[in-house]
């Protein structure tokens, strides 16, 4: 039976692999996560054919809560509220691992006839999978805006907070590891870590929940992967280690797009920056507003136009109508492009996948080391529903809390034209300088109605 429930596993490897590369090209994700989901669901029936296994009842009510809440949550979810969706379900895992350290600890009584290497990866696994259900708990809130989207931070107490708690994590772990088997010394551990990962996500902010939420998922996967060493379970060591480093090169890649280290965030003096939008003095403004038959003329006399897609182009779901303009744009000769930035939206890749859905073709989505050379060159850089991404304040605001954030360089162009609502903030609710540059119109409206009076004008040009 071992040798079965060990070819199982294998075969659940290979299927986890193999269903990740899927997951590297918008045409081939959808198969790349049913075949995962199949390796998962043969890693699940493998674990459940080991020796021993009891409590059958327990095990298939923990699977009715299970399907219950996650098969409709995960189908009625919107598009735009999936990286709330992943921040719960990722917490969720961390949770588990750190209850599945717990019970451990329970069972065998403390860790002073363990080995070693048992109780350092148990304990390991207890504190970062606690960080991370709590932590991701809070990315949650702030996403969900059920809590501020802005920096909460505790001033100048924030750093010895978060470092105190964090020895205090460690202390319990120290006794525990050398012969403390009272059960209030893991609870004591699991309640310090999940106040570490409280304090230090509140006071993320801005536009940096993405990498935090990146990293709260690698986390997730490390704790997994640790505990899996613990119970000498291989179905846990590579799932969580694949997670684990994928999470940790997505991190690593948001950081970068960001501008921001990875030790600034471990050391909390990530998403700090000032807590007061700028722009937030209530003045008002003169802004330039244009018509969809203005913005249609403009482009149809250009030579070269770039959409910025935003967050705002997914709200409206307006890629369709927008490739439909595009297309009548080069019908006339003119040459279009996407801007992409790696933020840009809600989740990694957001715009790739809805610009894909539309049949963009691929060349014509350029990343934004490419394009901010070529806004010199563009007529007309038309901003769908985007904001923070192109946000002046990154490159000349030093109190902005998203100062040293790469943007997309749309006013560089000779004529940008932004399609949005209102006057409203993007995610890191701050005021837009681009929005009152004299070569700024913006046209008012939801950005499928709007592109679609475009579409109408154009075709009657
Ligand atoms: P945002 O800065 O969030 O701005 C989106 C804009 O879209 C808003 O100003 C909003 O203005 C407009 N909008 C909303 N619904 C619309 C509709 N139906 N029609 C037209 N416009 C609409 O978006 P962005 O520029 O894409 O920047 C992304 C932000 O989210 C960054 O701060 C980023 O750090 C953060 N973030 C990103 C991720 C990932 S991984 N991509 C994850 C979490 C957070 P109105 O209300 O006036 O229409």
């Amino acid at each position: 039976m071992t040798t079965f429930i060990a070819v199982l596993y294998i075969i659940s490897f290979a299927l986890f692999i193999y269903g990740l590369m899927g997951l590297t090209g918008p045409r081939t994700a959808v198969r790349g996560n049913w075949i995962a989901a199949v390796g998962m669901g043969i890693a699940v029936i493998a674990t459940l054919l080991t020796p021993g296994m009891s409590n059958w009842l327990l095990i298939a009510l923990g699977v009715a809560i299970g399907v219950v809440v996650g098969v409709p949550s995960a189908r009625k979810v919107k598009m735009t509220a999936m990286p709330q969706m992943v921040a719960l379900f990722n917490g969720v895992g961390g949770g588990a691992v750190a209850l599945i350290a717990w019970v451990e600890f329970r069972t065998t009584e403390g860790y002073a006839h363990e080995p070693a290497y048992v109780a350092i990866a148990s304990l390991f696994a207890a504190i970062v999978g606690s960080v991370s259900f709590w932590g991701s708990n809070i990315a949650f809130g702030k996403l969900q805006e059920l809590i501020s989207g802005r920096p909460i931070t505790l001033g100048k107490l924030q750093q010895p907070v978060n470092a105190l708690v964090l020895i205090a994590a460690i202390v319990f772990a120290v006794v525990i590891a050398t012969g403390g088997d009272a059960e209030l010394l893991m609870i004591g551990l699991l309640v310090a870590a999940g106040v570490l990962g409280v304090v230090v996500v509140l006071p993320i902010g801005g536009a940096d929940m993405p990498v935090v939420i990146s990293l709260l998922n690698a986390l997730t996967g490390l704790s997994a992967a640790a505990m899996g060493l613990a119970l000498d379970n291989t179905a846990l060591i590579v799932a969580g280690m694949i997670v684990g480093a994928s999470g940790s090169i997505l991190t690593n890649l948001m950081a970068k797009a960001m501008n921001r280290s990875i030790p600034a965030i471990v050391a909390g003096g990530f998403g700090g920056g000032t807590t007061v939008a700028s722009g937030g003095s209530g003045e008002v403004r003169p802004v330039r507003s244009t018509s969809a038959s203005d913005t249609a003329i403009q482009m149809a006399y250009a030579n070269k136009v770039v959409v910025v897609p935003g967050y705002g182009m997914a709200v409206a779901q307006a890629q369709h109508v927008v490739r439909e303009m595009a297309k009548l744009l080069e019908a006339k000769g003119i040459t279009v492009a996407y801007a992409i930035h790696p933020v840009a939206g809600r989740m990694p890749g957001h715009m790739n996948v809805l610009l894909a859905e539309a049949d963009v073709p691929y060349e014509q989505l350029k990343e934004m080391d490419e394009i901010n050379s070529e806004f010199a060159q563009t007529d007309v850089a038309l901003v769908i529903g985007a904001n923070d991404v192109t946000n002046p304040a990154a490159e000349t605001d030093p109190g902005s809390p998203i100062y040293g954030m790469p943007i997309l360089k749309v006013n560089h162009s000779r004529s940008v034209i932004v399609l949005k609502r209102s006057m409203s903030s993007g995610f890191a609710g701050i005021d837009n300088e681009l929005f009152y540059d004299a070569k700024t119109s913006m046209l008012f409206g939801d950005a499928k109605s709007s592109v679609g009076e475009i579409v109408e004008e154009l075709k009657a040009l």
